[in-house]
């Protein structure tokens, strides 16, 4: 029988404030909303999201899922927008109901209340350390809202979830005929939970845990970190600290990876290597073997086997680090391949370059890329000797084996195995040191 899922996300949420649509804050690089529909999914549901406010933005981000969208006119409560989702859905069989702003549900949990339903309704209920807000469950009744409950039923502590699942038959004949309550004039999907309805009342607290404001959205987040971070530790990835390293969902973690405290890694990041503690990586690549120690920033790039980046090194776009290449403190590479063996252990720009297999960049050296109008490629070959503090004017070729003497400004190509130096000479003057500091404090006194 095929299972459907209706998604309610309609709610405005306001107190995010926030231009963005509640259910499409991010949370380990995918929306709230995202989190929720990949569990239903997981059950092979079809998925019906319900929407209204921010519509357009909530149907464009969950494009990567192929859910169908149902439109409530106007949030005019639950059972409202249950109902705007009715002709999406078949005539009969089971139907999951939930809410778009509870990402800690699971799968497991879905299928739990799946496995207690006999027909009609069912409801995921738990016992609430705080029920204000929550809908009671009111044995021999159904659910009561808070706003219509007794003071005996308000001291009830069993609350309803916002999960259910509901025959399909059961919405088609009762949504239509639900009457509005005063004195908003809502709709209540709860007014369909009768005495006869199944309630599944162990379920745990904080996989309902509501998103409302961003304190709610830092817990989720806190709580999806280390939920991945533990499904990937039990697949052999090392982590330092299952709580501070942030590992978004579109990252692929290799067994044999080892990950730092208070990493983060972002994107279409790929690690099987070592990641330091607080390095950030987004988009880039880490090879088993290769490492990226602490404080580097990297991304769009690749870390080769055997390779060694940081600690404090600054990877962009298109920087390749090829085996036994090495790219040291406050070096920033852009756009450019180091070879095999290839050095640049300190206070280096390498942009738009090719370094070649066992050359040598030596600190402070910078290659000038940019004429102000275009970028300009520097290719240093195999073995090159390239001096402290040089600068390599762009286009320009310094040939295999070749040195540069430090200091220098290149502004011509430099042979295979020719010296270049560009250095003004130097000017020494025997015993004259003192002469000047005495002139210089006697200026000093004048001017006092
Ligand atoms: C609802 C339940 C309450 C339950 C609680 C669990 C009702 C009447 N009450 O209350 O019993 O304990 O959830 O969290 O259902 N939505 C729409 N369109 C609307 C109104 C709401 O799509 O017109 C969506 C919201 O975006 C949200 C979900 O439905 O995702 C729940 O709505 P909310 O207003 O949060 O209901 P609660 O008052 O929390
Ligand atoms: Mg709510």
């Amino acid at each position: 029988m095929s299972l459907s899922a209706v998604v309610l996300a309609a709610g405005l949420g306001t107190r995010m404030r926030s231009p963005l649509a509640k259910v499409l804050h991010p949370l380990l690089g995918r929306p709230m909303v995202g989190w929720i529909v990949e569990a239903l999914q997981a059950l092979g549901a079809d998925v019906v999201v319900v929407v209204h406010h921010h519509e357009e933005a909530v149907r464009a981000a969950l494009a990567p899922w192929n859910v169908r969208f149902a439109r409530q006119a106007a949030p005019r409560g639950t059972g409202d927008a249950l109902l705007s989702a009715l002709p999406e859905l078949p005539d009969d069989g089971p139907v999951i109901i939930t809410a778009g702003d509870t990402p800690l549900l699971t799968a497991a949990s879905i299928r739990r209340l799946l496995a207690a339903h006999r027909g009609g309704a069912t409801v995921a209920a738990f016992e609430a350390r705080d029920a204000s807000g929550y809908g009671r469950m009111v044995p021999g009744i159904g659910i009561v809202e808070q706003a219509a409950c007794t003071p005996m039923q308000a001291a009830i502590r069993v609350v309803n979830s916002g999960l259910y699942v509901m025959e399909a038959g059961l919405l088609g004949a009762r949504l239509p005929t639900l009457a509005p309550h005063p004195p908003k004039g809502e709709f209540w999907l709860t007014d369909l939970v009768d005495a006869h309805a199944t309630v599944v009342d162990d379920f745990e607290e904080s996989e309902f845990l509501g998103v409302n404001d961003r304190s709610q959205l830092a817990e989720a987040r806190g709580v999806l970190r280390r939920r991945l971070n533990r499904a990937f530790a039990a697949t052999g990835v090392d982590f330092a600290d299952l709580d501070s390293a942030s590992v978004d969902v579109t990252v692929t973690l290799q067994p044999g990876a080892s990950i730092g405290l208070g990493a983060v890694l972002t994107g279409d990041s790929r690690v099987a290597g070592e990641v330091g503690p607080h390095c950030v990586l987004h988009d880039t690549v880490v090879e088993a073997g290769a490492s990226v120690l602490a404080g580097s920033v990297c991304e769009g790039a690749i870390v080769h086997g055997g390779a060694i980046v940081g600690p404090l090194a600054r990877l962009r776009k298109g920087a390749d680090v090829r085996a036994g290449a090495r790219v040291g403190n406050f070096v920033e590479v852009k756009g450019s391949v180091l070879h095999e063996g290839a050095k640049a252990n300190h206070l280096a720009y390498i942009g738009d370059a090719e370094v070649g297999a066992g050359a040598n960049v030596g600190a402070g050296t910078i290659t000038c890329n940019y004429d102000g109008v275009s970028k300009h490629r520097t290719e240093i070959g195999a073995g090159a000797f390239i001096g402290s503090n040089s600068a390599l004017v762009a286009p320009v070729r310094i040939g295999e084996g070749a040195i540069v003497g430090a200091g220098s400004t290149i502004t011509q190509d430099v042979p295979p195995d020719a010296i270049a130096v560009e250095r003004a000479p130097v000017k020494i003057t025997l015993d004259s040191a003192e002469r000047l500091r005495i002139h210089y404090r006697k200026r000093a006194a004048f001017r006092r």
